[in-house]
């Protein structure tokens, strides 16, 4: 039998290998982690031309699907490896009763013992909100085999209602294992102002957040149907994140796939993110963000932003897209603020990008406004510079593949465009509608600004 985590790389390998765009070469992206990452690239490739058959298309996701459910062998421990702690040993049960108690004291023994904290395959952990402390004894790592459940309960979220499972403080941390993240969201979903207006907008819980954490791989998991976002990293250093599978329906409210938020060389890259909402968000204090081999749908797309809300003072820079492949998305890749903000978002690169009926393929919007009430004019704005677009290829859902909605205060500057050809899906032509912006173009460009 394969066990699922193998599966899981299997699969999200081929996705990557399957991209057919020519490549341009990276964009020279500061790439000073000052702790070097130990990466498996070479794995997944050779794994990709062993198994050319699993290749195909959006079936490779349903391989995974099926196969996920099948049963594993447990992990049996090699002499020579460290430590586990088994979360059954400290009283979890899997059976639907109540398994918080457990995993914060297995945890506890974990982190200050250098072991592996294993979650068992085959079984589905019921768990409250948990906030995972450091700092942890060194080369810490978590095992996720089998099923982690959040509570529906509202007032279990009581003390925090904005988090369920917090990583925060830790150091070298490794999460992965192949198992599942359930953020079990129905409820919260229904609850949303998004989806019953006569409601109030609240916040409901991101799944799993990492806060304040640095040296972190994050990989071979599948995260779905969180209460809102899926995985957040938050004021983190040096992280990479692959082989995720991050899932929630396209209805679901706020459901973002990846936000990162105030943290600096991060890798995303060879996972596949279907929610209701932005595929990677990439907010305020980011910098140093690659985001590569990215299959995204549905949802909203790869986004910058938003960004200035309330008049902030916002800053992202250095962000590279590369190799990524949207279909059915409401964008493809967008920078959007709001008005009356400040700051900038500079040195970004969209390249490589297959667009597949995307109502906006490419777009700048500084004039954002996701609220009930219109939102006033303001004079400032985040300023927006140096983007570069090459080689995005494929289809709009709308007449207007490109926008850039920019501000008359605050143009945007130094947008180079080449070889950019998008066409209406299912035939004829489609236009670019472009506002304060100053541009350049190389190679062929359609549509493009007049
Ligand atoms: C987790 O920590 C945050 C702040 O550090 C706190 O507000 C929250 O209540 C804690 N959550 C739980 C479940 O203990
Ligand atoms: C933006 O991010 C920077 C760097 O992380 C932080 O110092 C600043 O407080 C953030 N600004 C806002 C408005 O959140
Ligand atoms: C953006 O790129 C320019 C030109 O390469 C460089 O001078 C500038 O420092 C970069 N900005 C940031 C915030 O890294
Ligand atoms: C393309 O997208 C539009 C708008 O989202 C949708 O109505 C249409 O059914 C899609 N077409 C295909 C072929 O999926
Ligand atoms: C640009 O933003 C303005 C102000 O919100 C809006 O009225 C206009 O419709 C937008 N244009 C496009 C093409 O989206």
């Amino acid at each position: 039998m394969i066990p699922p985590s193998l599966v899981l790389q299997l699969v999200i390998a081929l996705i990557s290998s399957s991209f057919s765009l020519g490549s341009y070469q990276h964009s020279p992206l500061p790439n000073d982690f000052s702790h070097p990452i130990h990466e498996t690239g070479d794995d997944y490739r050779t794994f990709g031309s062993k198994f050319p058959s699993l290749i195909k298309s959006e079936a490779d996701i349903h391989v995974f699907e099926s196969l996920a459910h099948v049963g594993v062998p447990q992990v049996g421990a090699p002499t020579a490896s460290p430590k586990m702690v088994n979360v059954d040993d400290f009283g979890a049960r899997g059976d639907g009763t109540d398994d918080t108690e457990a995993f914060k004291k297995a945890w506890k023994k974990a982190c200050s013992s250098r072991a592996v904290l294993v979650v068992p395959a085959n079984k589905v952990y019921h768990v409250k909100p948990i906030n995972f402390s450091g700092p942890c004894n060194p080369d810490f790592k978590m095992t996720i085999h089998g099923t982690i459940k959040a509570s529906t309960n509202p007032s279990d979220y009581k003390k925090d209602p904005r988090h369920w499972l917090v990583f925060e403080d830790v150091h070298s941390l490794a999460v992965d294992g192949g198992g599942t993240i359930d953020g079990n969201g129905r409820v919260w979903w229904q609850k949303s102002c998004k989806i019953n207006e006569h409601l109030p907008c609240r916040g409901a819980p991101t799944a799993v957040t990492f806060d304040r954490c640095n040296s972190l791989r994050v990989g071979s998991l599948r995260i779905k149907d969180a209460q809102q976002m899926h995985l957040t990293f938050r004021d983190c250093v040096d992280v990479v994140a692959s082989h995720l599978m991050v899932i929630a329906p396209e209805k679901s409210p706020n459901t973002d796939g990846i936000h990162v938020s105030g943290t600096q060389n991060i890798k995303i890259m060879n996972s596949v993110i279907r929610t209701g909402d932005d595929c990677v968000s990439i907010v305020n204090g980011s910098r140093n963000v690659q985001v590569t081999d990215i299959i995204c749908g549905p949802g909203h797309g790869i986004s910058i932003g938003s960004l200035g809300k309330d008049g902030a003072k916002n800053y992202v820079s250095n962000v590279i897209v590369d190799r990524a492949k949207f279909s059915g998305t409401t964008n493809g890749v967008r920078i959007k603020s709001w008005q009356g903000g400040s700051g900038l978002a500079e040195n970004i690169t969209f390249q490589n990008i297959e667009m597949h009926n995307v109502s906006n393929p490419l777009i700048i919007n500084q004039n954002y406004c996701d609220q009930k009430k219109a939102c006033p004019t303001r004079h400032s704005a985040v300023q927006v510079k140096n983007v570069h677009y090459r080689n995005i290829k494929g289809t709009s859902a709308s007449e207007v593949a490109i926008i850039f909605n920019c501000s008359s205060n605050f143009p945007c500057k130094g947008i180079n465009l080449q070889d950019i050809n998008l066409v209406r899906d299912g035939g004829g032509d489609v236009e670019a509608s472009c506002k304060n912006v100053l541009q350049t173009t190389r190679g062929r460009v359609s549509p493009h600004c007049f």
